[in-house]
């Protein structure tokens, strides 16, 4: 098979320590891998003051796939990494569908007792590219009391369509063929109406695919209590990124949750990274739990067209879970699901 051409961008905090074990897990595999690794991120800006230039951005449109640990950092003020690092290469490689899984694997135990393993079994469609995170807006009289903020949410016909088609296309592939679309649209008529319209309208082209509507607040109450309401969610940026981590927390947690940010044409690299963030609390130590970027490296596979290695990785993860006691470190986990792998 060829040589997949992987950017690696190990990033903050624990972000080095869960890339290790990723990379080695995909050695294992036995894919022919090129790694190139990219040292963006707090350690970069501060001795440079770059995030990301221009020539790296380029650079990194040329590979197969990116693999990121986690960007932020404590020591840099909120908002430059994740704007300038992080967002830009969601959005100048289009990123458009940010593909979160949240599937509860048997053995892990749920906040949520007593829930059937079988329940919790969905794929959140997250728009990555517009809504809240396209940074429109603006501030006047900043530091005065009649300071004004706005900050606008930003839907497209195009940028909506696109997702909503890449939503119903996973639908259908399906067994329980069920697409709901979440939202707030009593309040946010504009972009609501223009989400629920795009539903409807795609629909018609996927008479296989029941539809559904939720609002934002009673889905969060959903995810809790009714989990197995949801097959394919979609929604936008935002509602996408905080529901997601509720989907974590009902799933097994944190160090469980994989994501891809996908450019579904293959126009530019789609980029890999687990949900979490960099948890500069327990950087250095091993005790992060690379299993998210283990699974996001299976969905890497899996985007890159390696089917049966994807569905390796992912059964051997299954198989850790399944038997793992407390108080690994993130190189013995990363160790017991290689040998999963290899063997
Ligand atoms: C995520 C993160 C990012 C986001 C931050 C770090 C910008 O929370 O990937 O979910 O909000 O998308
Ligand atoms: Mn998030």
């Amino acid at each position: 098979s060829r040589n997949i051409r992987l950017a690696v961008i190990p990033g903050d905090g624990i972000g080095t320590e869960v890339v290790a074990e990723g990379l080695k897990v995909l050695e294992a595999v036995g894919t022919k891998i090129e790694p190139t690794h990219y040292d963006l991120g707090a350690a970069r800006y501060h001795r440079t003051g770059e995030t990301l230039p221009d020539a790296v951005l380029d650079e990194l449109r040329g590979y197969d796939a990116i693999l990121l640990g986690a960007i932020g950092d404590p020591s840099v003020p909120p908002g430059i990494l994740e704007r300038d690092l992080l967002l830009r290469l969601r959005f100048a490689f289009d990123h458009y569908v940010n593909l979160r899984p949240v599937k509860l694997f048997p053995g892990v135990a749920t906040p949520l007792a007593g829930t059937p393993t079988e329940n919790i079994d969905m794929v959140v469609v997250r728009e990555g590219t517009e809504g809240l995170y396209a940074g429109t807006g603006g501030v006047m009289r900043r530091g005065t009391p009649h300071e004004i903020a706005t900050q606008e949410s930003l839907n497209t016909a195009h940028g909506v369509e696109r997702v909503v088609r890449y939503a119903f296309e996973k639908a259908k592939a399906r067994p329980r063929r069920k697409l709901t679309l979440v939202h707030k649209t009593n309040v946010l008529t504009f972009a609501g109406d223009l989400w629920q319209r795009t539903v409807n309208r795609v629909a018609e082209e996927y008479p296989e695919v029941s539809t559904d509507y939720c609002h934002i607040d009673a889905a969060s109450m959903f995810f809790v209590t009714q989990p197995e309401r949801f097959d394919v969610v979609v929604t936008d940026n935002l509602f996408g990124d905080i529901i997601t981590d509720l989907g974590a927390a009902i799933a097994g947690g944190i160090g469980l949750a994989a994501s891809g940010n996908i450019n579904p044409e293959g126009a530019a690299p789609s980029m890999f990274e687990p949900v979490h963030g960099s948890a500069p609390d327990i950087a250095g130590q091993g005790k992060a739990d690379p299993t998210a970027t283990i699974l996001s490296v299976s969905m890497l596979l899996d985007h890159l067209g390696l089917h049966d290695e994807a569905a390796r990785v992912e059964r051997a993860v299954a198989a850790d879970i399944a038997e793992r006691g407390a108080g690994r470190s993130t190189q013995q986990i990363g160790d017991d699901i290689t040998a999963r792998v290899s063997g």
